[in-house]
């Protein structure tokens, strides 16, 4: 009865209500099987903008990307930081940065600068450069402690406390320990973010060696935990393809003949940023395994009651404290935008040789037709140098690795797991055999 009498209902002028009969969790277990399924079932019944009781939030989700510009540009009321501050800091296990630490959320911000513009050349060139020092000693342990963490990564941002979760705590502290000041002083060849963001934590006296080596531990976590399943994505859609693995590879190799390097296997090679820029085969099959694999929410939280303006005719009222949700997954699978969504078509994002960026829905060009790395304030600063970084991995593959998909397997799926969070993971191992590719081997 409690219950009954303290459910939200529907005020004048707000969208479209949609809670479930479960105190406190709503939809939540009905969105975590499938959101996509479940938006797209809300989507028929309500239209495009409607709010859904989740986990004890309010969220109201836009689904046509048309609106998606009211929401992107509107700075004022609706904000991204204030919730990445609640979520990141008990994830990674480092203290709330906005409260504490005056300056320091700035400092960090501006340091994403030196994944951009004219350090990326630097950042991306010293990624193919050869392995120094003894950093890289115990990647093995590392790389398990890892994905023990990330498996428990998508609970961790919805919050449920570490120390319900078995040995997440402990697996948690063994990485962070990687990062310790003391332990990092003895690295050379490190990158100038992680120099510069070093010193601006050094700055605040009173962050801990553990808070320090946790802030480190979020951006590894950043830099890989997407990038690493891309990777997969791209690579997993190529090998079903034959006809883009050889188009894209030609491409890769005449990019190097042009440029005067021909092939070796016996040679270290080294793709510059401009080389990369040139591959826009390439560049459209990381576009295409994007669309495909990734499942993220870009979240806003209204700072205050007001009317959220969505086009030329339409507002929405929206409560303080609410949260406004855009899932570009739904509008990655489109059919009036992407013709036959759920295939690979690794020339979609070509056209006349370059980079296609006109996409349409009813007629309308959009702004945004595609979202992997969010948008606005909220857009991921390192999306460039991930672009560069996976086709480095692909490159390489390409050309030293002959690849094929061991007969027999069913084809895997996306885990819905990670849903709203990023690149899915895949739901199974796939198997496939390699060998070295001779030098004056065709495409
Ligand atoms: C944030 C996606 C690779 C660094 C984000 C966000 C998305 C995203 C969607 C926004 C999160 C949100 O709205 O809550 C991806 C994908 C990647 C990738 C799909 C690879 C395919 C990278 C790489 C780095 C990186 C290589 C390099 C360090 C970051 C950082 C943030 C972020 C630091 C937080 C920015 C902030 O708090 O303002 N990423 N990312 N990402 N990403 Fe990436």
């Amino acid at each position: 009865l409690c219950f009954i009498c303290l459910r939200r209902k529907r005020r004048p002028g707000e969208p479209p209500l949609v809670s479930g009969w479960i105190p406190f969790l709503g939809r939540a277990l009905d969105f975590g099987r499938d959101a996509q399924a479940f938006l797209q079932e809300q989507r028929r019944r309500h239209g495009d903008v409607f709010t859904v009781h989740l986990a004890g939030k309010y969220l109201t989700f836009i689904l046509d990307p048309l609106l998606y510009p009211s929401v992107v540009r509107q700075g004022r009321q609706l904000d991204f930081h204030q919730f990445a501050d609640t979520v990141a800091p008990p994830t990674f296990g480092y203290p709330p940065v906005r409260k504490g630490f005056p300056g320091l959320s700035e400092q960090i911000i501006r340091s994403f600068q030196l994944m951009q513009g004219e350090h990326l050349g630097v950042l991306t060139e010293s990624m193919m450069g050869p392995e120094r020092g003894r950093r890289h000693e115990g990647m093995e342990d590392m790389r398990e402690d890892f994905q023990r963490f990330d498996r428990m990564f998508p609970l961790l941002i919805a919050q449920v406390p570490i120390g319900l979760l078995g040995r997440t705590r402990a697996v948690r502290s063994k990485l962070i320990d990687r990062f310790l000041p003391d332990r990092m002083s003895s690295w050379t060849g490190t990158s100038q973010l992680i120099k510069t963001r070093s010193k601006l934590l050094e700055q605040h006296a009173s962050l801990r060696d553990t808070d320090k080596g946790a802030h480190h531990f979020a951006i590894l976590w950043a830099s890989v935990g997407n990038t690493v399943p891309a990777c997969f994505w791209v690579l997993y859609f190529l090998l079903r393809d034959p006809e883009a693995l050889q188009a894209v590879r030609q491409e890769v190799l005449e990019v190097l003949r042009q440029s005067g390097g021909e092939f070796s296997p016996e040679k270290d090679l080294a793709l510059s940023r401009e080389q990369l820029d040139s591959m826009v085969l390439l560049e459209s099959s990381i576009s295409e395994g994007l669309r495909l694999s990734s499942a993220s929410t870009n979240i806003r939280v209204s700072q205050e009651d007001f009317s959220l303006r969505l086009d030329a005719e339409h507002s929405v009222s929206v409560r303080k404290g609410d949260v406004i949700a855009l899932y570009p997954q739904s509008m990655h699978m489109d059919p009036d935008i992407y013709q036959d969504p759920q295939s690979f078509r690794y020339d979609r994002f070509v056209q006349d040789g370059r980079v296609k960026t006109d996409f349409y829905k009813s007629g309308q060009k959009l702004k945004f037709f595609l979202m992997p790395f969010g948008s606005g304030t909220s857009m991921c600063p390192g999306r460039y140098f991930a672009v560069n970084e996976i086709k480095q991995f692909l490159s390489l593959v390409l050309l030293y690795l002959d690849l094929d998909l061991q007969p027999g397997q069913n084809r895997v799926s996306l885990d819905y797991g990670r849903a709203g969070l990023g690149i899915l993971l895949p739901n199974a191992d796939v198997r496939f055999h390699y060998r070295l590719r001779a030098a004056s081997q065709s495409p």
